[in-house]
């Protein structure tokens, strides 16, 4: 079916510690915990007609291959990749390969330390959410729907014509 009208499948990757969220660093990153934002994200999802599924892993390797998985199963994938997002060639290159992918963050990392200020993986992302907490992901979801709908034309039954 037509990706402008079928329900859409949309992957949430939430990379290393954000298991922890609630509790760490809340002057960053909120008091919403994980499983709050996940509940959030499929409540929207329901919405905008996109089936959202959430994983969250403290290892490179776990979101990696998640992202090599999600080719040919998801439409689009919303991804904070975390501390890796700084450091990590390896999930860059997997995201270049993955779905159409989102980059979210929930603290703005360009006012953090200057180690923050490069994202390794803004290149190959469509687009980035940075700065508004919880709510980031809140904003990628519905940007990444939008711009899934858009960008195929009506007749375009590919779900993967990046
Ligand atoms: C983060 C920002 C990263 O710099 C940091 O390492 C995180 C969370 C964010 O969501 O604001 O773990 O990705």
């Amino acid at each position: 079916m037509n990706i402008a009208l079928r329900p859409l499948a949309i992957l949430v990757l939430h990379g290393p510690n954000l298991n922890l969220l609630g509790d760490r660093e809340p002057q960053f990153y909120g008091r919403r915990t994980l499983a709050e934002i996940d509940a959030d994200l499929r409540a929207l999802g329901e919405d905008l007609g996109a089936a959202v599924d959430c994983r969250q892993s403290n290892h490179e390797g776990v979101l990696i291959d998640a992202l090599q998985a999600a080719r040919g199963r998801y439409d689009g994938v919303l991804l904070n990749g975390a501390g890796l997002t700084h450091t990590s060639v390896a999930l860059r290159d997997a995201v270049a390969w993955a779905p159409p992918t989102v980059e979210v963050h929930l603290s703005n990392p360009y006012a953090r330390e200057p180690f923050r200020r490069q994202s390794l993986l803004a290149e190959v992302c469509v687009a980035g959410i940075h700065g508004f907490a919880a709510d980031s992901y809140l904003l990628g979801l519905r940007g990444l729907v939008a711009w899934l709908r858009d960008r195929t034309e009506p007749n375009d039954t590919r779900g993967d014509a990046r």
